[in-house]
């Protein structure tokens, strides 16, 4: 008899504060004039001098007149700041962002990067994608070839995007941790696990853990400088994976797959899954955390998830993988749905 599909169960959205950030990058115009305000130095300008006025700003932060007006115009129809009897200052709800500013500004960067390839090339996107993956900005951007020879310039070209992974990485872990007991886990495996964000968050939170990344040989070579100085450096290795995706290292009682199977097509994402029950220990788990179907719902897709966007395609149902876990042998799947800025899967199987 077959087994019943598990019901997705619901989770909360406790754990999302930094989330806040998004709310300053809902459109271009104020997440574009927000970057510049970063990058001119504006932002630290306030922070440093609260209720500062017009002149001062423009003298310190050396803008003409005609182009802080400007600025500041945005920065406050965006709510970056409020103006009160001619002096400026950043706003509550935006200094509560800030506490969270390398997500701020890798969004900002991330979204910038590519916005052109929506707005140049969307048309194509829906209606030719082959035409799309040909010029869009963001496949140069992940360029997994280059990931191999350790050149300056590959090095320099990881570098930018794993920025984004890992910073993503590092607050989206946190629902992971909330929803899934690692208590009986010792011993992990994250495939595709690039900079080491994912499981450093995990072993810090579980101090019996020890774990492993396999992932392309230069994002090993920058994930081992990602985690050294950490006190949990010593619990994680790095091995480098071939082009050949051939084996799974063996040995583990858990492995886990985050936002790492969508960039592969049914055929090699189901192949991961079977490498992954073939090298898991006996009555070893499975984890799949990962991007969901992207809804608009009721509101706009805002800016802040364009990079996110451009990857409809790759986003699966839960469905998708329950199947091929099912056919492979993996037994007591759960499915968990967790609202982040978009759905996120949190998938559980067993060997
Ligand atoms: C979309 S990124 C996700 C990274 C990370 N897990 C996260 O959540 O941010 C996909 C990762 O898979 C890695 N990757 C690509 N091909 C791989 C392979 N054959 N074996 C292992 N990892 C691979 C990439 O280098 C990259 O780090």
């Amino acid at each position: 008899m077959m087994a019943a599909s598990p019901q997705p169960v619901r989770g909360s959205r406790s754990n999302a504060d930094y989330l806040c950030v998004d709310e300053f990058m809902r459109d271009l115009v104020g997440a574009r004039a927000l970057q510049s305000a970063l990058e001119l130095g504006l932002v630290d300008d306030l922070l440093q001098n609260p209720s500062a006025d017009f002149h001062s700003i423009a003298a310190r932060c050396r803008l003409e007149p005609r182009a802080l007006h400007l600025m500041l115009g945005m920065l406050r129809a965006n709510r970056v700041l409020e103006e009160r009897g001619g002096r400026f200052e950043l706003t509550e709800p935006f200094r509560m962002a800030l506490k969270y500013r390398d997500l701020l500004e890798a969004k900002l960067d991330f979204a910038a990067l590519v916005a052109a390839d929506f707005a140049e090339m969307f048309t194509a996107l829906l209606a030719e994608p082959d035409r799309f993956f040909e010029r869009a900005r963001i496949f140069d951007l992940f360029s997994y070839d280059r990931c191999f020879d350790s050149t300056p310039d590959n090095l320099a070209l990881t570098r930018r995007w794993m920025r984004f992974t890992t910073t993503l990485t590092k607050y989206e872990a946190q629902a992971c941790i909330d929803h899934y007991d690692f208590s009986a886990c010792r011993r992990l495996l994250d495939v595709g696990g690039n900079s080491g964000e994912f499981v450093l968050r995990i072993c810090k939170a579980n101090p019996q853990i020890r774990a492993t990344i396999l992932d392309l040989p230069l994002v090993c070579e920058i994930g081992r400088e990602h985690v050294t100085g950490e006190p949990e450096a010593a619990r994680i290795d790095f091995v480098g994976a071939g082009e050949d995706r051939a084996i799974l290292p063996s040995g583990f009682d858990t492995i886990c797959f985050k936002s790492m199977l969508h960039d592969w097509p049914d055929k090699e994402m189901q192949e991961f899954l079977e490498r992954a029950y073939l090298a898991l220990d006996s009555g070893g788990k499975l984890l799949i955390f990962e991007r969901g179907i992207l809804e608009t719902g009721t509101g706009q897709i805002p800016y802040s998830l364009i990079p996110i966007m451009l990857f409809f395609r790759s986003y699966r149902s839960p469905a998708e993988y329950e199947t091929p876990l099912r056919r492979i042998g993996f037994r007591e799947i759960t499915i968990r749905i967790i609202e982040l800025e978009m759905p996120f899967m949190l998938i559980t199987a067993m060997k």
